[in-house]
């Protein structure tokens, strides 16, 4: 194949190793696993030590943006005169994305080590883990090792006997796609609804209950243990110089081979959808890649010869995203794909900002006119007006979550609109 899978990396530690072994969800199997081996050493660290190694190791934040964790951590107050608290963000709404639910119902305890060394480099005393409303299955895995975790002294008083504590709360969401932003998650996890905040204030001034927050995605959070225990250079063998580590790509669509892969960052993006997916299923031909989930610009088959992190995808005119290409054959109605994306996010704005809650919407019921052979000529004017409309004016960026794929795909695909309209 050339390319390794995610249980044939030469890693020792790496995420996604004991994907589908029992053993690993139990405290008592993970022990035996080498786990929790890294958080006394952690304990016996400074705070700002642990951020140092993980700012020098380059871990960028997993949830989409892509923000360096360390640089993040580093905000939050050094003398913290209340508390501090550290949001897991387990939400996972993204449609194309499928790897943080494959943590929390795999290696629940690692993701625990993970906030538990994050909320020692962040000064935090509680941890809140916000769960997708949806996961009910795995968010009842994760309580069950959060339950073991208390009773093996692993968290709550005086861990381990350091004399810090530090308590986790697995909190489950009602199954809202904004509850994923941020400040979103932190205004449902303080029982309002999930309406996102205008920065500043930013979490590490002002964020849940009021007090210095740090968000962080299950991913990041989960390759923590693993850094602080082998180091930053350690961390550094696999991916780019400024995209380093590996990371779970979710690879969904027309695809041989779908299925979560832990990837080096830096790999092909050819090379991920062609050798390790096996390409499209019965010899079809690839037309569009939505590379990084469904709020990323889509990119031709002939446009897949791109490295996939991120300023590699910066650089092929796209986003890495949380690296979950949704993969599309040469029979798929790219003005259907898109009307279906358009109506994910105008059920799911939450309605603050108007560019949102009408521009999305109405997005909707144009594409649904243009594929029901309804539309004009106008309506595409109209729609290159309403990507204008909702292009950074919004408190959040759910509404340019839209304008992204759509705008490629008038650019790449106008042809389909057209020949929609004329017929
Ligand atoms: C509309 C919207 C939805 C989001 N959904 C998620 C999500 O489900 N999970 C996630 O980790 N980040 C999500 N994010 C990104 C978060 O706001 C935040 O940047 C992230 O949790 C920070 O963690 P990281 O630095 O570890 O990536 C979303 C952002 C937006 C604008």
């Amino acid at each position: 194949m050339g390319y390794p899978y995610s249980h044939d990396l030469e890693v020792g530690t790496q995420l996604s190793r004991h994907f589908g072994d029992e053993k690993a969800r139990t405290l008592e199997g993970w022990k035996e696993l080498g786990g929790y081996a890294t958080l006394p050493k952690a304990l016996e660290m400074d705070p700002d030590a642990i951020t140092e190694v993980v700012k020098n190791s380059g871990l960028r934040g997993r949830g989409g943006a892509g923000f360096p964790t360390g640089v993040k951590w580093s905000f939050m107050p050094k003398e913290p005169n209340g508390a501090h608290y550290l949001c897991c963000n387990a939400d996972e709404s993204e449609p194309g994305a499928f790897k943080d639910r494959e943590i929390l119902r795999w290696v629940p305890h690692l993701l625990i080590e993970g906030c538990l060394i994050a909320a020692r480099a962040i000064r935090a005393e509680h941890v809140y883990i916000y769960v997708r409303g949806e996961f009910f299955p795995f968010s009842a895995i994760l309580r069950d090792a959060v339950v073991e975790a208390y009773e093996g002294g692993y968290v709550g008083e005086n861990i381990l006997g350091s004399g810090w504590s530090c308590d986790v709360t697995v909190h489950l969401g009602a199954g809202a796609y904004i509850a994923g932003e941020e400040t979103g998650l932190m205004s449902s996890l303080m029982g309002g609804r999930a309406e996102p905040w205008i920065k500043p204030p930013f979490p590490a001034q002002s964020g849940a209950f009021g007090r210095p927050t740090t968000v962080n995605n299950v991913e990041t959070l989960a390759a923590v243990p693993m850094i602080v225990e082998e180091g930053a250079d350690w961390y550094r063998q696999w991916g780019t110089e400024k995209s380093p580590g590996t990371k779970l790509w979710c690879c969904s669509g027309h695809l041989e081979r779908p299925g979560t892969y832990e990837l080096p960052l830096g790999v092909n993006l050819r090379d991920v959808i062609y050798e390790v997916c096996g390409g499209a299923p019965n010899g079809k031909k690839i037309k569009a890649v939505i590379p990084g989930g469904s709020s990323t610009p889509m990119l031709t088959d002939a446009e897949l010869d791109c490295s996939g992190c991120y300023e590699g995808m910066a650089e092929a005119g796209s986003a890495l995203g949380t690296a979950s290409p949704i993969v599309m054959n040469e029979d798929t109605n790219i003005v259907s794909a898109m009307r279906r994306i358009a109506q994910f996010y105008a059920h799911e704005s939450c309605g603050q900002c108007v560019q949102c809650r009408e521009g999305t919407s109405w997005t909707a019921k144009i594409l649904h006119r243009i594929e029901t052979g309804e539309g004009t000529a106008e309506d595409l004017d109209t729609l290159y007006h309403l990507c204008e409309q909702m292009t950074g004016r919004t408190i959040c960026p759910l509404a340019d979550s839209v304008v992204f794929p759509l705008l490629s795909s008038l650019d790449k695909f106008k042809d389909e609109y057209e020949a929609l309209i004329k017929r």
